[in-house]
């Protein structure tokens, strides 16, 4: 089977509030989403990136892509959810995929993400995993309260147990035809906003992914701090 990654980059960045889509802001002397492209084109295995960008999308044509050649390939499909957007970007590649090869799924708001950690993903699901997939993951480290829905103010109801909880991170791994059917059986509202990452639907199918152990450093950009942090991760790096 062959290795494609995609990359969901159609979000508009609310709460992280700039003047354009987080995917488009400087990063390090790039545009944010840039990096994450460089980890993923940088995997030889891997023989695509697909970059699933809004239909209205006025930024991508902006900026050169030329040093990732024809590995780099943007689709105007994107959705109004992240499930829609993958999901669109499923369909829009089921000509060129077959349904037993691997897609690696992939937020453009993780830049921090190396190829060694798309190499170890990979190698651990094709060894432990072929059949169920798995995902780059973090076991929690911070203590878990859960709030008390009724009170008034912010009240500890009480305190989860964080042994066996892990933090799911982006890249997903799963065969293009199994991801492509559970992302469309979701049934009824409640199943479609349970679905918050790929390995989710395909729980919902029965499938049981595999957990690769990550790092902090692939952190999600979501807020105007996180990118900071990021800048400063990539400078470590010397990017
Ligand atoms: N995404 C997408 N299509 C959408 C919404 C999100 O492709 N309709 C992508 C984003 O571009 C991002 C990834 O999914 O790379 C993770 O989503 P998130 O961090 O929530 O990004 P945004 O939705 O852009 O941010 P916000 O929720 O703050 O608006
Ligand atoms: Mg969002």
């Amino acid at each position: 089977a062959a290795f494609y990654a995609l990359v969901p980059a159609a979000g508009s960045g609310a709460r992280m509030g700039g003047e354009k889509p987080k995917q488009y802001l400087p990063l390090a002397g790039r545009p944010l989403i840039w990096h994450g492209l460089r980890a993923l084109c940088g995997v030889a295995r891997i023989s695509r990136v697909f970059v699933v960008l809004s239909p209205h999308d006025a930024d991508w044509v902006a900026h050169d892509w030329s040093t990732f050649g024809t590995k780099l390939m943007p689709l105007f499909c994107g959705g109004a959810t992240r499930a829609d957007s993958v999901l669109n970007g499923l369909r829009a590649t089921a000509d060129q995929v077959r349904a037993e090869d691997w897609m690696l799924v992939h937020d453009a708001a993780r830049p921090c993400l190396t190829s060694a950690q798309v190499d170890s993903l990979i190698d651990t699901v094709c060894r432990d995993s072929p059949g169920d997939g798995g995902i780059l993951a973090l076991p929690v480290a911070d203590t878990l309260k859960r709030a008390d829905e009724h009170a008034a103010i912010a009240t500890i109801a009480a305190t989860v147990p964080r042994s066996g909880l892990w933090q799911a991170q982006t890249p997903q791994m799963f065969r293009h035809g199994d991801l492509l059917r559970a992302l469309a059986s979701g049934k009824d509202a409640q199943a479609i906003e349970a679905i918050t990452d790929e390995a989710s639907a395909m729980e919902m199918l029965g499938f049981r992914p595999c957990l690769v152990k990550s790092d902090p450093g692939n952190l999600k950009v979501t807020y105007p701090s996180d990118q900071r942090l990021a800048e400063w991760i990539l400078q470590q790096r010397g990017e």
